[in-house]
């Protein structure tokens, strides 16, 4: 092999004119046909997801497992009364409560009573067991009450949660309705 020196000289500096190295020329061979492969599956075709997409479908399933789960275990006293007492998801039910488009709106983010009645005091309409409570934001109840099914089971049971978390704290707030009974 004779080597070449490449003819310009800057400063009395000159180059060698080397054939590059197999290796080096495969690494920037495949860099580019792995590119061309990516921009087809990922962007022209779009067969691929992206990872933002990946990972919002991930999210989603992970969604649906836990809302199945949630749906698969019978809703009772117990269970609901366990869940208030798991810090996480209090902390959720709380998020839910305290969104300005959802029972904030009626019943103040404090849960102190607005539209809808005091929910830390110890009375109540339609009962102030884990289940009455339940039933009462699953279902809704004549007088305003929306219901909340259409939320699913997990957002139904976090609210549920945080309201048993609230109950007896006893804010001053909206006064009692008449038809609401003493209960602990
Ligand atoms: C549009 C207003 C409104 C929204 C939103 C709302 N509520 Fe109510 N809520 C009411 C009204 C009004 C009542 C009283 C219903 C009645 O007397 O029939 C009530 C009653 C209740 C009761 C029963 C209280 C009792 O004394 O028995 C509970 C518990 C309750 N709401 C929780 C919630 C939770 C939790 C949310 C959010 C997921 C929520 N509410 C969202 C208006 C609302």
């Amino acid at each position: 092999m004779t080597i070449q020196v490449r003819e310009h000289s800057f400063d009395g500096i000159q180059e060698f004119d080397n054939r590059l190295p197999n290796w080096w020329l495969w690494t920037l061979y495949l860099a580019c046909i792995f590119s061309v492969v990516y921009w087809v599956y990922f962007h022209t075709i779009g067969i691929g997801d992206l990872p933002g997409e990946a990972y919002a479908v991930e999210q989603r399933a992970a969604a649906a497992r836990l809302e199945a789960q949630l749906a698969a275990n019978p809703v009772n006293d117990e269970m609901l009364l366990k869940l208030s007492k798991e810090p996480a998801f209090v902390a959720d039910g709380e998020k839910i409560f305290k969104d300005p488009a959802r029972c904030a709106l009626c019943h103040k983010p404090d849960g102190s009573g607005l539209i809808g009645p005091n929910l830390t005091d110890d009375l109540w309409i339609y009962g102030g067991k884990p289940m009455d409570i339940y039933t009462t934001i699953l279902k809704g109840r004549p007088r305003g009450m929306l219901a909340h099914e259409s939320f699913g089971q997990g957002f139904v049971q976090r609210a549920t949660a945080y309201v048993l978390h609230i109950k007896n704290t006893n804010l001053p707030g909206k006064p009692p309705e008449p038809d609401a009974k003493k209960e602990q």
